[in-house]
């Protein structure tokens, strides 16, 4: 609830303070206040924010003032008001503009991207109801997942005690059963957003709604530690019967990895000489979207008979995912891009010339890689797309990497479920091994030869 009254307040700021001058705000308004259910903010009822507009005398200058980030949903009755009633007025001036509500600025930018749209998607559905609660998932999907774990605030059931939640640990070795377990939220939300205060620190003193004073490079910081030194880990263990997680250091690019990483400790998952693995179920394997563990070149199943693992220069990149999914905005203030998504013009600062993603066919390749890998596990048993049945030969034909699933066997060999593991891991963390080139064609060579198949035409830089 504090979050939703921290969005309250940074609505009703919005239409107080950036223009003091009328109702147009007020009709595109910021949802109002959280209705009583938690409708969006765009339809929000536009009444109880008209009525704050002639509040905002001192705020004369205010240039036309932007709509306001969409409400929060599913608000307790009456937040709105009191966040109205909390925040200062008349103190900002233009400053409220820049970097955040420009036209195209953070706020805009954000709102084109899939942590907006997908939160949008889920109102008044069921999603975000089981996307929060006491599960493992409201650690990532819940708005305020991110600041429950850097506190510490997640549950375990028996904790042994060496557990890291303070640099995004999910995984521990529960105490009594031995076994390896995942945290659960603990926090109250009901909102399913990655929203500005999942991944950057609103408390007061950084609030610029509340502190009324211009906004300043560094005045609105990530939550999760982003200093050179500072590491996140990834799940994956440094031996069997140990939950320690693997350490990576990205400064920003720390604040991606939270979250967009397996949930799976691989090392205690599939244990490596074992000729009788189990896949329990259809959700087997990383969850979606592993890039942390491509990206690093270290999440894989590994063989080390194979070979040493390699990286691609991309892996090098100081702040990791920002470098290419937040470049600089050169007319706001060189703040990274909040739309998230990939660009072109970083690839070709180093590929000149590049007209696709597919730089020097290296996707092509990875996709026709996937498919040989794909083909082996299926005639295995080992993909379903329906759930009960291997994939037909549609699905076996179409390019939904990503929308294939396990399918439940036991006594699989610990090669088999290495390759499985190695399939889901590329295809779901997108962009076609991108994210480390080298690091996926090794791990797709030796999958495709540890499930029998000919390698001929692959290589293992
Ligand atoms: C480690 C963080 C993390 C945890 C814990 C987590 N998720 Fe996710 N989930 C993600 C990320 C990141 C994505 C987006 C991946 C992408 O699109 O590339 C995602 C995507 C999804 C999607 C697809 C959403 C879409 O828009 O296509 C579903 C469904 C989902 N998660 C359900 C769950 C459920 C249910 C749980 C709990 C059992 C859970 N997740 C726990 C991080 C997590
Ligand atoms: C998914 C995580 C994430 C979300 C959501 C997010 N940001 Fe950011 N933000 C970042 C990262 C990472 C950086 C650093 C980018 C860089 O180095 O250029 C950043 C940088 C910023 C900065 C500059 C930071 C400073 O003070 O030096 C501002 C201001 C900012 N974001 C505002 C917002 C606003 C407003 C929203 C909501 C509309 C938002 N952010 C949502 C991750 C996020
Ligand atoms: C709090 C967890 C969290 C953090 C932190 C986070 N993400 Fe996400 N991201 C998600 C989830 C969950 C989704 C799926 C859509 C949704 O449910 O919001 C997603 C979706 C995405 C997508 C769209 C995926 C698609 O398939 O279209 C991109 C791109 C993305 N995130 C990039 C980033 C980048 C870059 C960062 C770091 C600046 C970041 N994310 C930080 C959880 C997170
Ligand atoms: C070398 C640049 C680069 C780096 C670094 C990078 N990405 Fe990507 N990412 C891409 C490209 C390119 C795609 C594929 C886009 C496509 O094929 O449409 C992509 C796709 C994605 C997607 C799916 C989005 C979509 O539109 O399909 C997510 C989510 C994502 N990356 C997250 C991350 C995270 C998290 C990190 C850091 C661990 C990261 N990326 C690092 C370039 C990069
Ligand atoms: C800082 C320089 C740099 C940037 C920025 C960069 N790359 Fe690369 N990339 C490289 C280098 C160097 C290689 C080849 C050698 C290696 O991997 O170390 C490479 C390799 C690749 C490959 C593998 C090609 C193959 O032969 O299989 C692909 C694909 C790729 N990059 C795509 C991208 C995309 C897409 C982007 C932008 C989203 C991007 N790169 C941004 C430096 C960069």
């Amino acid at each position: 609830m504090k979050k939703s009254w921290g969005m309250a307040i940074v609505l009703g700021f919005v239409v107080l303070g950036c223009s003091g001058e009328d109702g147009k705000q007020g009709a595109t308004g910021p949802a109002g206040p959280k209705g009583a259910k938690g409708d969006t903010g765009d339809t929000g009822p536009a009444g109880p924010v008209g009525k704050t507009g002639p509040a905002g005398p001192e705020g004369p200058e205010g240039p036309e003032g932007p709509a306001g980030p969409a409400g929060e949903p599913g608000g307790e009755a009456g937040a709105g008001g009191q966040g109205n009633t909390t925040v200062p007025t008349g103190t900002l001036n233009a400053s409220c503009m820049m970097p955040c509500h420009t036209f195209s600025g953070i706020v805009e930018q954000w709102k084109t991207s899939r942590h907006y749209a997908t939160y949008v998607a889920n109102l008044g559905g069921d999603e975000a109801e089981s996307w929060t609660g006491p599960k493992a998932c409201g650690n990532c999907h819940a708005v305020d997942g991110v600041q429950q774990r850097t506190t510490g605030n997640v549950a375990y059931n028996n904790a042994t005690g060496s557990e890291d939640p303070e640099h995004g640990q999910l995984n521990y070795k529960d105490s009594v059963s031995g076994k390896v377990s995942e945290t659960t939220y603990a926090g109250q939300a009901t909102v399913a957003q990655v929203g500005c205060a999942t991944c950057h620190d609103n408390s007061l003193e950084h609030d610029p709604h509340v502190t009324g004073a211009d906004y300043a490079r560094g005045d609105f910081p990530l939550r999760v530690p982003s200093d050179t030194d500072d590491y996140v880990l990834i799940e994956k263990s440094s031996a069997v019967g140990t939950v320690d997680g693997t350490a990576i250091k990205y400064t920003a690019g720390n604040a991606c990895m939270w979250c967009h990483k397996s949930r799976k400790d691989v090392t205690n998952y599939i244990l490596a000489g074992d000729t009788s693995n189990n896949i329990t179920s259809n959700t087997w394997g990383p969850h979606e979207g592993p890039a942390a563990d491509v990206y690093s070149g270290k999440g894989g199943y590994e063989w080390s008979a194979q070979g040493d693992y390699s990286n691609s220069s991309h892996q090098g990149f100081s702040n990791g995912c920002v470098r290419c999914h937040m470049p600089p905005v050169a007319d706001n203030m060189n703040i990274g891009d909040h739309s998230f998504y990939p660009q072109l013009q970083v690839c070709t600062t180093c590929h000149a010339g590049a007209k696709s993603f597919d730089v020097s066919g290296g996707q092509t390749y990875i996709k026709q890689s996937l498919q040989k890998l794909r083909v082996l596990l299926n005639t295995d048993g080992l993909l379903t797309r329906d759930g009960t049945n291997p994939l037909n030969s549609t699905d076996l034909n179409d390019q939904n990497w990503n929308q294939d699933n396990a399918l439940p066997k036991s006594g699989v060999s610990a090669d088999h479920a290495g390759a499985l593991y190695n399939y889901f891991l590329i295809a779901r963390a997108s962009g076609y091994g991108v994210h480390n080139p080298n690091y996926a064609k090794d791990l797709l060579f030796d999958s495709v030869a540890k499930m029998g198949g000919s390698t001929s035409g692959m290589v293992r830089p």
